[in-house]
């Protein structure tokens, strides 16, 4: 038996999709336990590319159950157009049999999304860059107390009683910024509607998991978005609205010290989508140099991403907070060209230096980081399959990485696709386990 969290350490979209897939291979569930559809999870199967932005990306594997847990905010209509999407794509998802969805989750319901929308609007200058998918809001009224369930849409009774007590305060509020208020009638016939789809996959998605794990089954938790974007840890108010480590996994019902091991997803680079600090942020032509040869444009949103060099600094201190055991590098294809490679190991500013990430220290944003160049390389590494085939160069950068972060790297990917991988094998510098990904 195992229990795997797998989570982004960097600002997101360091290619969870495609490890979670490479992991899935051998999991009995793989239980989805925070986010919303901010996510894009990308996951490439020879000429054919998925991105999953609610289904977990187990849903590849037949055999393979998968669960969206309570800690998730699901729009059940962009569920449902998800679900129909990857049909077509010739997967089969059928709802209670390789899909279900925890009773508890919270729903994101369309004043969420105008909801998002005017928060961003207003804020001005200060906008956080959601993807404006509701997921602030929802989070938001889970934590009010006027938040709808999926369990809710089960009964018509305490589905009029719930939306009753959320319309009461959200009427007022759209009264305030002058907009229509919500029709009662309408609503409730979507959710029904909806409801009637959906409802097949209802499960109490806790006893689901804590059972599998008694039966010793292998179970994956697929983590989003990345450490650097959680609610507390992050870089506040520049965050989503969820908790982004192994600890969210506890909204699934699920203890996270049963958690056995924590796979962190690091990009050999940074990356970021949004406003929002990004110390080692890359402008002008290095920074169009990585977007181009990395592809970086959203998975969800389509926008162009922020690109910079590796910061040490803020990996291990999501690798810390998150309690991360081995991690996995993707992207090192996408450096091929440039030298010198820079990486950030220490923030400065005011006579002091940073080593340890300042973590909520006034006047973060105007620390500068401190960098050591390392040799880039020139070869394509995309069809590099060993360790010891890379260039040097290359195995010193990753080296160096792991020496920094204190932690063993035995994956690392080289390309989108399934089999663009290396694993390292033996025992890497630090002693660690390498047994990750399922080999
Ligand atoms: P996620 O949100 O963490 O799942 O990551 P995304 O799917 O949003 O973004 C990662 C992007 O990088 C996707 O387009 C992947 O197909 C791609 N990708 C994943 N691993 C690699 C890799 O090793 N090299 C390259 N070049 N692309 C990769
Ligand atoms: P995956 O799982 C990258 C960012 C948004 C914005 C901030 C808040 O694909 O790695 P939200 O809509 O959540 O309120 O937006 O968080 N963000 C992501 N950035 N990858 C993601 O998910 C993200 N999910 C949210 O761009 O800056
Ligand atoms: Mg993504």
């Amino acid at each position: 038996m195992s229990s795997i969290c797998v989570v982004g350490i960097q600002w997101g979209d360091e290619g969870k999709g495609k490890v979670i897939d490479m992991m899935s291979a051998s999991s009995d569930l793989v239980v989805r336990y925070s986010g919303g559809n901010n996510a894009g999870h990308t996951v490439v199967v020879g000429k054919e590319k998925f991105v999953l932005h609610l289904l977990p990306s187990g849903i590849l594997r037949p055999g393979t159950k998968n669960l969206i847990g309570g800690g998730v905010v699901v729009d059940p209509w962009e569920l449902v157009k998800e679900i129909e999407g990857i049909r077509k794509l010739g997967i089969e998802v059928e709802l209670g049999k390789n899909l279900f969805l925890a009773w508890s989750a919270h729903l994101i319901l369309p004043y969420h999304r105008m909801q998002d929308q005017v928060m961003e609007e207003l804020r001005g200058h200060g906008k956080i860059g959601t993807t404006g998918r509701g997921i602030g809001p929802a989070y938001q009224d889970r934590a009010s107390r006027i938040g709808l369930r999926f369990s809710d849409l089960a009964d018509s009774a305490v589905l009029e009683k719930r939306v009753d007590a959320a319309l009461s305060l959200k009427n007022r509020f759209l009264e305030g910024l002058g907009k229509a208020p919500i029709d009662r009638e309408k609503l409730l016939g979507d959710l029904k509607e909806v409801g009637r789809v959906l409802l097949p996959s209802g499960q109490d998605v806790g006893a689901m998991v804590r059972t599998a794990a008694l039966e010793k089954k292998e179970i994956l938790f697929e983590g989003a978005q990345g450490m650097m974007l959680d609610v507390d840890l992050g870089t506040y108010p520049y965050v989503t609205s969820s908790s982004v480590g192994p600890a969210g996994i506890g909204a699934a019902g699920f203890p996270p010290r049963e958690v056995q091991r924590v796979v962190g997803v690091a990009k050999a680079y940074t990356t970021r989508v949004g406003e929002g600090p990004f110390p080692t942020e890359l402008f002008e032509e290095m920074g169009e140099r990585i977007r181009t040869q990395g592809h970086e444009f959203g998975a969800t949103t389509g926008r162009p991403r922020r690109c910079g060099w590796f910061d040490l600094v803020a990996v291990r201190y999501a690798v810390e907070v998150a309690g991360v055991d081995e991690l996995c590098l993707t992207n090192l294809d996408v450096l091929s060209g440039i030298s010198p490679l820079k990486v950030a190991v220490a923030y400065e500013g005011e006579g002091q230096s940073f080593g340890v990430y300042p973590a909520g220290v006034p006047g973060f944003e105007n620390l500068k980081p401190h960098y050591e160049e390392l040799e880039g390389w020139d070869e394509d590494l995309t069809s590099v399959r060993s360790f010891e085939e890379l260039p040097a160069a290359a195995r010193a950068y990753v080296e160096f990485l792991e020496n920094g972060l204190g932690v063993s790297i035995p994956v690392l990917s080289v390309g989108p696709g399934r089999n663009q991988v290396i694993h390292r094998g033996a025992a890497s510098n630090n002693g660690s386990s390498t047994k990750v990904l399922g080999v």
